[in-house]
């Protein structure tokens, strides 16, 4: 299985690096995109290094690799996760503007049929931003996931509360990982 897994500019970075990290564990092929402002707010919220974080990753692209296989609809890869996703990604998916490699695969993934989510981070949600999500939702096959904590798992640390709604997230791609929960 592959994945493009792509981390942009918005609060909550180590969403997309714990999907890499779960994801490692689960054998599954990750192809890397972080957008510049990713990388931005990455070293303003954590500290992991870029070298760590690529290493997660089977490949890496920068978002501006146009040269990029992922660009094409004729490299087979199973579909994209965003997490998190900015609002200016999500504005700039929603109206078909494919100005970087991440903007492209999100293009690519829809024109294809292949399973897209959206972990949008943003709160309070203006109407613009909404509008946006609500066409990206019925108009194509992304899934609308914020990260929204499932507290009713209880976590115990904030890793925790993180995988939870990460492994929720890589289950629309048919991925069970060990953080996985059902209501019981
Ligand atoms: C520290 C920091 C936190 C940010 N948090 C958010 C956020 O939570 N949601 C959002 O939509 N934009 C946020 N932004 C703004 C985006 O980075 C900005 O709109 C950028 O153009 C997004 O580009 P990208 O989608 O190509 O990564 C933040 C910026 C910084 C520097």
């Amino acid at each position: 299985m592959r994945i493009v897994i792509g981390i942009t500019g918005s609060s909550g970075s180590i969403y997309g690096i714990t999907a890499l990290e779960l994801l490692k564990e689960a054998k599954v092929e990750t192809y890397l995109i972080v957008t510049k402002n990713g990388w931005k707010v990455i070293h303003d919220e954590t500290n992991f290094t870029e070298d760590y974080i690529k290493s997660l990753s089977f490949k890496y692209y920068d978002e501006s690799d146009f040269d990029s296989p992922l660009a094409s609809g004729s490299f087979e890869y199973d579909g994209l996760l965003i997490s998190p996703c900015s609002m200016s990604t999500v504005a700039k998916i929603a109206n078909g503007i494919s100005d970087n490699l991440l903007t492209r695969v999100a293009d690519v993934c829809i024109k294809e049929k292949r399973r897209v989510v959206v972990m949008p981070r943003e709160t309070p949600l203006s109407p613009i931003h909404l509008k946006n999500l609500l066409k990206l939702s019925v108009n194509s096959n992304v899934i609308i996931m914020p990260p929204m904590p499932l507290l009713y798992l209880k976590p115990r640390s904030i890793e925790e509360l993180v995988k939870y709604s990460v492994a929720r997230a890589l289950y629309y791609f048919g991925i069970r990982t060990s953080y996985l929960r059902s209501w019981k």
